[in-house]
């Protein structure tokens, strides 16, 4: 579907299609105080892998009639949710219909250099391009965004992000909650105008929006059956990190991160994340009594993100763990350690971003050590293309791994003080490759590097 083609529904519509903006209403300030009127949480509509995506302006409905201009797919905010099997393929042509340059990166996909929707990559505005490549890599929440030069941040900001799913055998054999009852999440901050138009005003810190977002709806509600529930969560903020947790004290049941399936499930009361990390973690509402309202909040800011309303339907939907829920596989010792510092808000290993520079090379399929460390302005959500890598240690401020950290990684937490190792091996493709600071600012400032794998 592209959005030429089809119909204006509640939910979106292309700027060009309406008139006026001024038909926004006043609001209210809200954090997302429990007293709060709460909108039905959108769910993003589900795309096949041979779509077109037009990347827009567009006004969003945030619930409740309220709208606000954005940059969007096909004028969905998030965009539209990819899903498909391991094995598979993407041949997803991206319009870009901005003012500016744009890409698709694909996060959490290992992608030919071509592929990977890198800066230097750019889609000038007007034009198009079909975005290729085989799907190769176990079950996981992956998503999608900008990755232009100096631009990641606003145009995330202002909407362009969207999940996409990758399924496979090992993971359909557990039985996980599905259809309505697995849902993605993709939380961020936002700020708005005295309009109630979705602003980007960042400092070098970063940008820390006013109010939550989840899948674009603000102050959102979810009814839920008296049923185990699968959660997707995206981290899609461009700075904030949040301490995911239920309002009653229960724990999650995390299953997996940014690369999959974790080796077995971890009761986990309070769970961080930072942009860009992916949680898989199931919920289970059936010992609540029906009317009963939940929150899912974030500790950090005192944050009610989400509300689940449990309505009277029981369901018998747990799905029966096995006690090791996947074999995460050893990379092997590594043959060489490799240092990373990130410096101030702008630099690794004391140098700015510089495109056209490249900044050291690896062998492709030999195992390394990479050792991350700040010495401040931190956190640093460290992410690195072309490979997904298993963390080792961390010392240093908060001194240890937790359980959302082991299996496969993409992005790790870099918090002030720390440093964190990870093993990392290349066996996809050789080219050019990046590993930077998901704190978009940080990395629209320089704090990101070039490498080539050889
Ligand atoms: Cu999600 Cu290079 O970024
Ligand atoms: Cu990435
Ligand atoms: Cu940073």
């Amino acid at each position: 579907m592209n959005a030429a083609s089809s119909c204006f529904s509640r939910r979106r519509f292309l700027l060009s299609a309406t008139a006026s903006l001024a038909a926004t209403r006043a609001w209210g300030m809200r954090g997302g105080a429990g007293t709060a009127t709460r909108y039905p949480l959108e769910i993003p509509p589900l795309y096949a892998t041979n779509e077109t995506l037009l990347a827009a302006p567009a006004i969003a409905d945030l619930g409740g009639g309220r709208t606000t201009t954005v940059l969007a797919y096909d004028a969905y905010f998030p965009g539209p949710t990819f899903r498909a099997n391991s094995g598979g393929s993407v041949a997803v042509t991206l319009q870009n219909g901005l003012a500016d340059e744009t890409t698709i990166h694909w996060h959490g996909f290992v992608v030919p250099s071509s592929e990977d929707g890198q800066p230097q990559d750019a889609i000038l505005p007007g034009n198009s391009y079909t975005y290729q490549f085989p799907i190769v890599q176990r079950a996981a929440l992956n998503w999608y965004h900008p990755h232009p030069h100096g631009m990641t941040g606003e145009q995330v900001a202002l909407g362009l992000a969207g999940a996409f799913i990758v399924n496979d055998a090992e993971e359909a054999a557990l039985g996980l909650p599905s259809g309505k009852y697995e849902v993605p999440l993709i939380v961020r901050d936002a700020s708005y105008d005295k309009a109630g138009n979705l602003i980007y005003n960042p400092t070098s810190s970063g940008f820390m929006g006013r109010t939550p977002l989840v899948n674009g709806t603000r102050d959102p509600k979810l009814d839920v059956d008296r049923a185990v529930y699968r959660l997707r969560v995206l981290n899609g903020a461009t700075a904030r990190v949040m301490q995911l947790a239920l309002s009653t004290g229960a724990p999650f049941t995390l299953i997996g991160n940014d690369g999959g399936l974790l080796d077995r499930a971890y009761p986990v009361g309070a769970i961080d994340i930072s942009p860009g990390e992916r949680l898989d973690l199931l919920v289970d509402f059936r010992g609540l009594a029906a009317g009963t309202r939940l929150m899912l909040r974030d500790n950090r800011a005192g944050w009610d993100l989400l509300a689940f309303d449990v309505t009277a339907t029981y369901v018998e939907n747990a799905p029966l763990l096995p006690p090791i829920l996947s074999s995460i596989a050893a990379l092997g010792a590594p043959v060489r350690l490799r240092t990373f510092t990130f410096d101030g808000m702008t630099r690794i290993n004391g140098r700015v971003f510089d495109p056209h520079r490249i900044d050291f090379t690896v062998p492709l399929g030999e195992t390394e050590r990479w050792r991350f460390s700040t010495g401040g302005n931190a956190p640093h959500p460290v992410h690195v293309h072309g490979a997904s890598f298993q963390v080792v240690q961390r010392t240093g401020g908060r001194n240890r791994v937790f359980p959302w950290e082991t299996g496969w990684k993409d992005t790790v937490l870099l918090a002030d003080k720390e440093t964190v190792d990870v093993d990392i091996r290349f066996d996809g493709y050789r080219g050019r490759y990046m590993i930077h600071c998901h704190k978009l600012e940080h990395e629209d400032q320089g704090m990101m590097a070039n490498f080539v794998v050889v």
